[in-house]
């Protein structure tokens, strides 16, 4: 099936520059030569990237080319949305707001990006996302007021907290009476919710306001690409996520590890975060519920064809713990620490970090991610949004199974191929199937 874009023109340029960059870099593109020692370990297939896919995802005509239902003619107050969490939970918990301020019929005012404690800093929304760029592109979407009108500005909003509610959740039963009754509140969007009852335009308002209307501030997006500008191409962005609070969450157990990176995961851990000990902790591995260490992610990649001497960007915080196991293995990895300037580097926060590895993995020639997080989630939903096909999430859980089964090696490498070849054929789990559609190719 062939989707009509109602963006030819965006797709024809970034096809043809694709196809430029190809053809001006072929004679030394490592994606299409595998190095040696790739080839012997994993018996000189081509890259996981030429195999034929059958199955991509890319957004719904539904929301792209939607006549939108006119604004309800009055509004049923203001809705401010208080974003918690990393970039990527804020942006995600923030769309999802855009969708029930719509589904209400009320209007939006600019949410409050709330920053957890780990990130020691007070990036709001205007520091890191275009409002006016925003407020454009949700015209017709939602209504949006960057001030409140005087007579509510001086209140703090009626707070409504939906995030821990789960299951039946219904925001017309649940949230639409506080609204109409304090005009303003503030809600953190549940978990779950009943999208299923969203009407169309209500959805169409969460996926235009995520995917059409976010783009980072201009001095963002310079940095950015001064970054991304001075990164060795074609290259592959990895998301790793070795990091001590993931690994802590995650209440997993290695062994092996050092006794810096033992101590890092003991100061992340809460009391009620131990870890697993015992036939528990073999069953929670077992279903791939712990974070991939370096060297595990190198082995993978080597098992899908990519060549050890693949430019390797690595979007991941400045907490990464046992990176020897990837760089003794890829040795072309590079990280935003070496590439920027030290004051650069220095004055910047979590969040702002954050946006650099987001706009670098949006524009890489691929993107790998070690986990299914937040951040794996958007930029595999940006990329596809884009037209950017070379994404691929590791299987925690293909290769914990395969490893306590016994297999190792090539044998391993082989049953990991399988698996991974069939995610990238049939575009499995690299899109929001909300805003996403499958197409046959
Ligand atoms: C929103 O407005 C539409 C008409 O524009 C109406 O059909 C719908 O019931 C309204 N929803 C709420 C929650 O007020
Ligand atoms: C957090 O910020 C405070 C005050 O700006 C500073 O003293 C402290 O060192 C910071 N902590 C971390 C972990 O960066």
């Amino acid at each position: 099936m062939i989707m009509v874009s109602v963006k030819p023109l965006f797709v024809l340029i970034s096809t043809l520059s694709l196809f430029l960059a190809i053809v001006l870099l072929s004679p030394s593109t490592p994606f299409l030569q595998p190095s040696p020692s790739a080839n012997s370990l994993s018996s000189g297939k081509s890259d996981i990237w030429s195999v034929k896919r059958i199955v991509e995802w890319r957004p719904c005509n539904w929301w792209l080319q939607s006549y939108l239902t006119p604004l309800p003619a009055k509004s049923n107050g203001y809705i401010r949305v208080n974003c918690y969490g990393g970039l990527n939970q804020m942006r995600r918990d923030f769309c999802d707001g855009v969708g029930i301020a719509r589904l209400l019929n009320a209007t939006l005012v600019l949410p409050k990006f709330e920053v957890a404690a780990y990130w020691n800093e007070s990036s709001g929304f205007a520091d890191v996302f275009d409002v006016n760029y925003f407020i454009k592109q949700m015209n017709g979407f939602v209504k949006v007021v960057r001030e409140l009108p005087p007579e509510i500005s001086s209140k703090e909003p009626f707070r409504v907290d939906c995030s821990k509610r789960k299951g039946q959740f219904d925001y017309i039963e649940s949230v639409l009476p506080s609204l109409l009754k304090h005009h303003y509140i503030s809600i953190t969007p549940a978990m779950s919710q009943r999208r299923d009852r969203y009407p169309q335009y209500a959805k169409a308002a969460l996926c235009q306001a995520c995917y059409s209307a976010l783009r980072l501030t201009k001095s963002l997006e310079k940095k950015a690409n001064e970054l991304l500008e001075a990164i060795p191409k074609p290259f592959l962005s990895l998301h790793l996520r070795f990091e001590p609070d993931m690994v802590a969450y995650s209440q997993c157990q290695y062994s092996g590890l050092s006794p810096t990176s033992m101590e890092a995961i003991e100061a992340a851990r809460g009391d009620d975060r131990k870890p697993w000990t015992g036939e528990a902790a073999r069953i929670w591995r077992k279903r791939g519920k712990c974070p991939l260490m370096p060297n595990e992610a190198a082995f993978i990649l080597q098992a899908i064809s990519v060549p050890t001497n693949t430019n390797i960007y690595l979007a991941a915080g400045d907490g990464l713990m046992e990176i020897e196991g990837l760089t003794s293995i890829y040795t072309n990895v590079v990280t935003k620490s070496a590439l920027l300037s030290s004051e650069d580097f220095k004055s910047m926060h979590g969040n702002t970090k954050a946006a650099l590895d987001y706009y670098v993995s949006i524009n890489s020639d691929s993107y790998v991610a070690t986990y299914f997080g937040n951040m794996d989630k958007m930029v595999a939903a940006m990329r596809a949004f884009k037209g950017l096909h070379k994404t691929l999430f590791l299987s925690r859980r293909a290769f914990s199974e395969f490893t306590s089964e016994g297999l190792e090696g090539k044998q391993l490498m082989e049953a990991l191929w399988k698996v991974h070849k069939e995610d990238f054929v049939m575009g499995r789990g690299s899109a929001l199937p909300d805003c996403f559609c499958e197409f046959e190719l």
